[in-house]
């Protein structure tokens, strides 16, 4: 598969690293699409844990050449540290990471502006990571952002150009009551990035249209997921990027013709960090015992997590938006030692019964969930060979296909390298039509 897609399929934290380190392990280039420091992909080898927050998660690989796509919003100094916090654990990073000419750069007034709108917003704001994410897309949907070819600018040039747009924001954070900054000490700090990061800056996309025309693999990262996604998320209570297949395309330059395997990352139960509307969610002592052990605790912000149960629904409305080719399912260890597991299977909203996710959060927020209950595997799988996976296990895993109408072809059961099955493909679903 030349090219492989790999999408979120929930509200991000779906162990996506975890799989696109499986997959890496093949690949020649990966390509992170959209996002920025907002992401924390953690990937676990043997006793060493790596948190990504910019940089692709193919990093590990020496033979692979990680590139920030153009759909990114990158926090040129954060890049930087985390780039010398990876060489400084032995990854040899020297001329393996390019960052697109036409990626945006996230401003320290970004982040300001971030905290002040979360802090203003009554009700607990949308719950953002504060990385400075809208404000950077804004400001590109608005045609004002500094991208990072501006950092190939003459130091004169650069200089100016950021004093020029610290200056403007500086209006807007005075009338919001925020502190000023010092557009010539922005500028110091943008220029200093510019020093290490304007070597790795290229036009990316002919160096991936080359990758793919000479046969070697290219694997694109989401970050996020497809319900943060802010076309198809719970609106607001989104991020500010596409984190769908569609952005892939725009976000890399590759054709959305050419995305050869499309994986949806499932966790096996359903999380979310951030306010918004989660109708499978359990606030009850299931919720608590989800996130006890399944150890959900965010990675760039360390807040606890809001757990519920597998989501069908919304898992096949997923697998249709992006054309999802195959699943892997994480973290079905964590399910192990309950008597009994649910799986929505659709929905009410008010007298009616919904098989698609509605468009409108406010009906997101007003559904019923209906369950269906399974029994309990109540066994370790973790260490797991496919012959010794529970029946009752791989019983939860082909109902799951079912509902959600698309193949699970990776299992992953817990945060080691090790911790995967490949389940045999066993031909097509029979319905692929219910919606
Ligand atoms: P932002 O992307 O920081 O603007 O945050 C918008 C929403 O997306 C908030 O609910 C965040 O908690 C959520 N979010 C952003 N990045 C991630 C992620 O990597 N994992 C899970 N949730 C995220």
């Amino acid at each position: 598969m030349p090219v492989t897609l790999v999408v979120g399929g929930q509200w991000g934290d779906e162990g996506k690293a975890k799989i696109i380190d499986y997959l890496a392990r093949g690949m020649d280039v990966v390509v992170r699409y959209q996002g920025g420091a907002n992401a924390g992909h953690t990937v676990v080898v043997g006793n060493d844990r790596f948190a990504f927050r910019q940089v692709p998660s193919g990093i590990l690989y020496p033979r692979v050449t990680c590139v920030l796509g153009g759909g990114m919003v990158i926090d040129p100094t954060a890049l930087i540290e985390e780039i010398d916090e990876i060489a400084a654990r032995g990854v040899d990073i020297e001329g393996r990471v390019l960052v697109s000419a036409q990626a945006h750069l996230v401003l320290p007034y970004h982040v300001l502006l971030d905290c002040e709108s979360e802090d203003r917003r009554e009700g607990g704001g949308i719950g953002t990571t504060r990385k400075g994410i809208a404000p950077a897309y804004a400001d590109k949907a608005r045609r004002e952002g500094i991208r990072a070819s501006d950092l190939t600018r003459s130091p004169a040039d650069l200089r100016q150009l950021v004093a020029a747009h610290v200056k403007e924001n500086n209006k807007i954070l005075k009338l919001r009551g925020v502190k000023a900054l010092s557009p010539a000490g922005v500028a110091e700090q943008i220029l200093k990035a510019r020093r290490r990061l304007a070597p790795m800056v290229t036009d990316t996309r002919p160096f991936l249209w080359q990758a793919v025309a000479g046969g070697k693999q290219v694997l694109c990262e989401g970050a996020q997921g497809s319900l943060l996604d802010i076309d198809h998320g719970t609106y607001p209570f989104v991020t500010s990027s596409s984190c769908t297949a569609g952005g892939a395309a725009t976000g890399t330059g590759l054709p959305p013709a050419g995305f050869d395997a499309i994986v949806g990352i499932f966790k096996a139960y359903c999380t979310r960090v951030g306010n918004g509307p989660f109708p499978t969610e359990e606030k009850g002592t299931t919720g608590k015992r989800l996130r006890e052990i399944g150890r959900e605790y965010g990675t760039v912000t360390g807040r606890p997590r809001r757990c519920g149960w597998f989501d069908a629904v919304a898992a096949r409305t997923v697998v249709k938006i992006n054309g999802v080719t195959d699943i892997a399912l994480t973290k079905l260890d964590v399910l192990d030692t309950f008597e009994s597991v649910k799986v929505c299977t659709s929905y009410r909203l008010g007298k009616n019964t919904i098989n698609v996710f509605p468009a409108d959060a406010r009906d997101v927020a007003a559904l019923k969930p209906q369950y269906e209950t399974l029994p309990g595997w109540e066994q370790t799988t973790t260490g797991s060979t496919l012959d010794d996976l529970p029946k009752r296990a791989m019983d939860y895993i082909r109902r799951l296909e079912e509902l959600v109408e698309c193949r699970i072809h990776l299992v992953s059961l817990g945060p080691e390298r090790s911790a995967m099955l490949t389940l045999p493909r066993v031909g097509p679903l029979s319905s692929l039509s219910s919606v």
